[in-house]
């Protein structure tokens, strides 16, 4: 089996560190505590609404190398009426630590009483969303609409960080458009405020995920803060995208979110190259099994055999993908019918192996808002 699996993984392209392997700043060695909370490392996972599930981010923080992890985004309200689906998506338990709630919403009152409740959950710190695009969103005035008004938003984030003792970060774009690129100026006024750090993905909302990070205006926000932590957000893949990212911009940590679904094993390899100035091996077929078996047993403990069979049916391609199972056994998977299934199928592909060489990557397919802004 170790042979076969060196065999098969040699020569693989390790996307994670092409073309050459850059020297990793000094930066990424050294501790990094956000509002008195120490980050195990400078990489985030960033939140991604329908993938950052509670049963991802623990496997992936049993891989190693990840800082702090972010649920996806919440409404306050919806938790406040005590929503099933509310506080599915804000669960957290003991193993994960560091963990940020990300809340959204735009009445000060109801931020506040979602984020006590969120203490209560045992979130060790509160994200203010202030970067979705989506209509439905920004239209009741939550999510990016608040980068258009500064004043506002700033009141908003000093109740929601007066009424909490954990730390409150916001994590937004560089503006509503190139004309109003608001987030330096929201930045300070966030620091003055006693927000512990902010996250920015280098697009404006009117981008939405189209074209390149912008990591000169991530530059810009760095530039316009006194001590308080940024942590640059955008387009990192690679070990070379997440050297830029700290090179150009002068951030203080990078979250990654496409990226880490596309190479889950990308928090470990950035923590080795920190250390070591190399990824360090190659995940290989065994490494991903692994990880496809933790995912769906965490799933397993979280929701009970049922929800996990059918919700795991939305990860599996990407799988697939990456381990190359025989074509059979991954067919036994997709209706899966229990939990015993699914080890006998696993114990299945361990034995079996995979058919041809291994991908460097996951191949998850996102879909993200396209078309005109208005649409969305
Ligand atoms: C499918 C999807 C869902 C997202 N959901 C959230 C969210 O819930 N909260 C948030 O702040 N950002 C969300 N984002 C934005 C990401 O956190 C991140 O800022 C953006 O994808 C750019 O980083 P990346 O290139 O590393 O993915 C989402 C992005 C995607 C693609």
């Amino acid at each position: 089996m170790v042979d076969m699996e060196t065999n098969l993984t040699a020569g693989m392209t390790a996307l994670a560190s092409l073309p050459t392997i850059v020297p990793a700043p000094d930066l990424c060695r050294e501790p990094l505590s956000i509002g008195g909370v120490a980050m195990p490392s400078r990489f985030f996972f960033a939140p991604m609404a329908g993938y950052s599930s509670l049963a991802l981010r623990l496997a992936l923080r049993e891989l190693g190398g990840l800082g702090l992890a972010t649920t996806e985004l919440v409404n306050a309200r919806s938790l406040i009426e005590k929503r099933q689906k509310a506080y599915e998506l804000s669960e957290t338990c003991a193993e994960e630590e560091p963990v940020s709630i990300q809340l959204y919403g735009h009445v000060a009152a109801e931020m506040i009483e979602a984020a006590r409740i969120c203490v209560g959950m045992g979130a060790s710190m509160i994200d203010i969303n202030m970067g979705c695009p989506v209509k439905k969103i920004v239209k009741s005035g939550g999510g990016s609409a608040l980068l258009c008004d500064v004043g506002g938003a700033s009141l908003l984030v000093e109740a929601v960080v007066k009424s909490v003792e954990i730390p409150v970060t916001v994590k937004m774009r560089l503006g509503w458009d190139d004309a109003t690129p608001t987030a330096p100026e929201l930045s300070r006024k966030f620091e003055q405020i006693g927000v512990a750090a902010v996250i920015i993905h280098g697009r404006t909302r009117e981008q939405s995920f189209m074209g390149k990070v912008n990591l000169q205006g991530i530059a810009s926000v760095v530039e316009s803060v006194d001590k308080m932590p940024v942590v640059g957000n955008g387009d990192v893949r690679t070990l070379a995208d997440a050297e830029a990212m700290f090179r150009e911009t002068g951030c203080d940590a990078i979250s990654i979110g496409r990226g880490a679904l596309g190479n889950p094993f990308i928090f470990r390899q950035l923590a080795h190259w920190a250390k070591h100035g190399e990824p360090g091996p190659e995940p290989g077929f065994t490494d991903r099994l692994n990880l496809m078996d933790r995912h769906f047993h965490k799933l397993v403990e979280l929701r009970g055999e049922y929800q996990a069979c059918t919700q795991f049916r939305k990860t599996l391609a990407w799988y697939q993908h990456a381990i190359r199972a025989p074509k059979h056994l991954y067919h036994q998977l997709i209706n899966l019918p229990s939990v015993a299934r699914f080890d006998e199928t696993i114990a299945e592909m361990r034995s079996e192996g995979p058919v041809g060489p291994l991908p460097s990557h996951f191949e998850p397919k996102i879909p993200t808002p396209k078309g005109p802004i208005d649409k969305w």
